[in-house]
């Protein structure tokens, strides 16, 4: 099946004029996302969207996370327009900012305090700065390939960088025991946080889960140095378990930062920290010009108590193996080297010893003709929007498509 592009392509040229590069950003053509793939969307529903040339998809990536509950859930819609007829932004915040903070301080376990802002990057770095507070140190750790956000500190961009804007920044490979100890015993008394996202979810190659002893190494070094734990758990926040992924792995952050499937769409982030940052907390400054956004924080508290209500971790979770499993063994039958990395609510799709990403981009391109959105070097989203219909609908496409992968080598 051919797809239909002509407004995606005109829309992106008159883009071209006006916006630099059309499209910026992970979903700029020029970040190598193939030709198939449209540009712009017109509309969407539970798990499917369509684009601005009239092609239907059946989505696998939920606006890169945003979305768990499904693309325009009724609930969350309600409630976020019954707060939009009294106002979205004020002079001060509303009522609905405290209700949220109190769900999330219930909900998070070792959480006492609660801030928020409009993306995970805003508050990624707020963190590593409370953590500079406490602490008085300069350092932050992070993963190798590690994805935080926007800023300068982290950004996997190249431009517009000076010098300093890394010199306070360490880095080890993920589940590298032995490298993680070194820096904290060569910058003894200097490191004041260390940032890690619940498992290794570089763009690109395959997930890395974290190693058994990996989680309750790397608390205990904390504690034991006075180095703040933070949890970037902007991506994975909802997708392993409804009360926080720390959970799912089994250890306690210090701080923890979600934004993402929060508010189901709608922009607002969080970050939950214990009590002995709250002093800290409130030396960091932080606002913004939309900070208090009651729309937004409305529809964060319907897709929370959504979570927990009807226990949609675990839901897209089983919908994940399910899906997961059907696409690996169509790959077997058909000899294909194919595995399903990473938590299969959130999977990585790879291709043993395609480190070119030949075959993927080709995979992806085929299962675009039958209307399936997969992305060749991201990691997939499994939307609880989705049914098991709509699951095995999607394997018998990607089957199809595995086949005719198949028959092209
Ligand atoms: C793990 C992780 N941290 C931080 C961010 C930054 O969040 P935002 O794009 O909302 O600023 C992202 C975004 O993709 C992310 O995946």
């Amino acid at each position: 099946m051919s797809l239909k592009r002509d407004t995606s392509d005109s829309l992106f040229s008159r883009a071209l004029k006006v916006i630099p590069g059309g499209i910026y950003g992970h979903v700029a053509p020029i970040a190598g996302l193939p030709r198939h793939f449209p540009h712009y969307t017109k509309s969407a529903s539970g798990c499917r969207f369509e684009d601005v040339d009239g092609n239907e998809w059946l989505d696998f990536m939920c606006g890169f996370g945003a979305i768990l509950h499904g693309y325009s859930n009724s609930e969350i819609e309600e409630s976020a327009n019954e707060q939009r007829s009294k106002g979205a932004v004020f002079n001060q915040p509303s009522q609905i900012m405290v209700e949220l903070a109190e769900l999330l301080t219930t909900n998070i376990n070792f959480a006492d305090w609660s801030v928020f802002a409009k993306n995970g990057s805003d508050l990624t770095t707020w963190a590593i700065r409370v953590a500079r507070e406490e602490t008085g140190r300069p350092f932050v750790v992070k993963a190798k390939g590690a994805y935080h956000g926007v800023d300068a500190w982290c950004d996997p961009g190249f431009g517009g960088r000076v010098e300093n804007d890394r010199s306070h920044v360490l880095e080890f490979s993920w589940n590298n025991l032995d490298e993680f100890r070194s820096l904290l015993e060569n910058y003894r008394n200097q490191i004041s946080s260390v940032i890690l996202t619940p498992y290794h979810h570089a763009a690109f190659g395959p997930s890395i889960l974290p190693d058994h002893n990996f989680w309750p190494v790397v608390e205990e070094e904390c504690k034991k140095n006075g180095i703040i734990l933070i949890l970037d758990d902007v991506r994975a926040g909802g997708r392993l378990d409804d009360c926080g992924s720390h959970r799912y792995f089994d250890f306690t952050p210090d701080l923890s930062v979600y934004s993402k499937a929060l508010g189901n769409g709608f922009s607002i982030s969080a970050c939950v920290g214990k009590e002995f940052l709250k002093a800290a907390s409130k030396e960091v400054f932080l606002t913004g010009s939309c900070w208090n956004d009651a729309v937004a924080m409305a529809a964060a508290q319907k897709s929370v108590q959504i979570s927990q209500r009807d226990q949609v971790a675990q839901s897209v979770l089983k919908k994940g193996d399910y899906f997961c499993a059907g696409l690996v063994a169509c790959a077997q039958d058909l000899g294909l080297p194919f595995t399903m990395t990473g938590p299969s609510s959130m999977p990585y799709p790879w291709f043993d010893g395609d480190d070119d990403l030949f075959l993927i981009q080709k995979f992806c391109e085929l299962a675009a003709g039958k209307g399936l959105y997969f992305h060749p070097h991201h990691n997939w989203f499994i939307s609880n929007a989705m049914e098991y219909t709509d699951l095995d609908l999607a394997l018998e496409l990607a089957g199809q498509a595995m086949n005719e992968l198949q028959n092209l080598n």
